[in-house]
Order: structure tokens, then C-alpha cells, then sequence
């Protein structure tokens, strides 16, 4: 459907300073090598805060072609919130994305679908594209099958936004995630289907048609390709497997 795939590496709390620039250069390197065509995918990076400067020295003065963001972002604009990050700062340091809602964030921070959509909002707000996460636990999957918890994490996350807006979805099962057990590619297309409808009916046809959905959870190079085959998986957010260069770049050439 004309969506350029994106194949989004989150390197969660991994990758010290020294490590994310050798990381970035090295990633560069690789996909240059491989002659990686652009135009038909983007390769987007998401370090921890404190790096996200040195990633962006390194790709805007080297004009590396790949994007990156955060993995978080403030509901607030600016003020007294001590720890907070807010999208301005993120922006001013050319992020394009911000991730928000990770299953992560939402188990360890108590992180709801409510606070889940002011972070959306705030992202958009500055400019960035927000990545909103939602999954299923085992035990969602058990009492109430795969799609009905993220179906609602994403309909609470989108009811305050602005029809038309420019966003990402990534679609994680929590039982998938860092444990190598994969969802299958029908499991994630079907999902991924009825996450797009949702998109659909709150943002509106057209965003519903351009939004990128991702599959997350134990996706590596021998499983990207037939993830990529479904019609409504655009990408995939990349956990484990998106700390090694080679097999990122082998992601990111969908082999
Ligand atoms: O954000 C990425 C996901 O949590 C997936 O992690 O690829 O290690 O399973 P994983």
C-alpha cells in the first residue's frame, strides 16, 4: 500500500556511550556495504537519552541515512518535573520518533493507555512521530485472545489526538518479547489488521491507509522476511537482535 517499511532497532538500557557511537558507525558502514537501498526501507535507531547527541552528530555530519529517536517521552511540555525529557528537547535534538507505552514503561512504570495517548500527544505536539506500543500479556492472550487488550490500549491511546496525525504503531505480545518464541506471521497480520481499522476510525481513512504498523517480539534476520510478507506488517521494532551490527543490517535487509 505505498508504506515504506521501517525496521526500528530499541536498544532499551544497552549500549554505553563508547558502544552506541561504534555501533552507529559501524551500522553505517555495513549498510553501505550492502548498498542498501533507501528509498524502499528506513533504518531508525533508538539509544538512550544520553546518546541520542552523539547519534546525531555522527549521522548529521556523516549524512548517514538512517533516523533515530527516544524511547520515552514527558506528557509535559517543561517545568517542575524532575527526570522528565520533553519533546522539545527531543526535537531540538533532531529526533524524528519518540517511543511511548513500550510494555516495558507500562509493567515496570505503571504506565497507562490514558498516559500512554498525553505522551502521544505531546510528541506530536513537537513535531515528533510518536511510537505507540500495545500487546497483549500471556495471560490477555489466554482469557481474552490476542487482539482485544491492544485493540483497546490503542483506542484509550488515540482518543485525544488530531485526526491526521502522522504516528507509528508497533503491535508487541508481551509473551513474545526477549523470549524467542515469535508471534506467527498470521498471529501479527491479523492483529496488525484490526489495530489498522482502529487507526482508521480515530485518526481518520487516510491515516488509517499511511500509518505504519510494526511487529515486535523476538523478530531476528531468519524471521523478518515473512513478517514482512503480511499485508498490514510494515516493519518491525527490534529489541534483542538490534544490539549485534550484522544481523540488525541483515534485518534491515530483510534476509
Ligand atoms: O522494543 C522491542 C521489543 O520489546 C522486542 O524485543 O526483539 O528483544 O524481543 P526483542
Amino acid at each position: 500500500a505505498g508504506r515504506r517499511p521501517l525496521i526500528a532497532g530499541n536498544w532499551k538500557l544497552n549500549l554505553d556511550h563508547l558502544q552506541s557511537i561504534a555501533f552507529v558507525q559501524k551500522l553505517a558502514w555495513s549498510l553501505q556495504d550492502a548498498k542498501l537501498d533507501f528509498r524502499t526501507v528506513e533504518v531508525a535507531v533508538f539509544p538512550p537519552f544520553t546518546d541520542l547527541r552523539s547519534v546525531q552528530s555522527l549521522i548529521v555530519s556523516d549524512h548517514f541515512p538512517i533516523t533515530f529517536g527516544a524511547q520515552d517521552v514527558s506528557e509535559h511540555d517543561s517545568g517542575a518535573y524532575t527526570g522528565e525529557i520533553s519533546g522539545a528537547f527531543l526535537k531540538a535534538l533532531e529526533c524524528t520518533y519518540a517511543i511511548v507505552g513500550h510494555s516495558e514503561r507500562r509493567s515496570y512504570h505503571h504506565e497507562t493507555s490514558e498516559l500512554v495517548g498525553a505522551k502521544a500527544a505531546a510528541a506530536i505536539r513537537h513535531g515528533l512521530v510518536p511510537v505507540i506500543c500495545v500487546g497483549e500479556t500471556a495471560e490477555d492472550l489466554e482469557a481474552r485472545g490476542a487482539s482485544a487488550v491492544p485493540v483497546e490500549q490503542l483506542e484509550t491511546a488515540l482518543a485525544g489526538l488530531p485526526k491526521g496525525s502522522d504516528i507509528v504503531v508497533a503491535y508487541e505480545p508481551v509473551w513474545a518479547i526477549g523470549s524467542g518464541q515469535a508471534a506467527t506471521p498470521e498471529q501479527a497480520e491479523n492483529v496488525a489488521a484490526q489495530l489498522r481499522a482502529v487507526v482508521g476510525t480515530a485518526l481518520g481513512e487516510e491515516a488509517g491507509a499511511a500509518t505504519r504498523i510494526l511487529y515486535g517480539g523476538s523478530v531476528k534476520s531468519g524471521n523478518i522476511a515473512s513478517f514482512l510478507r503480511e499485508p498490514n506488517v510494515d516493519g518491525a521494532l527490534v529489541g534483542g537482535a538490534s544490539l549485534v551490527v550484522d544481523e540488525f543490517a541483515k534485518i534491515a535487509r530483510f534476509q
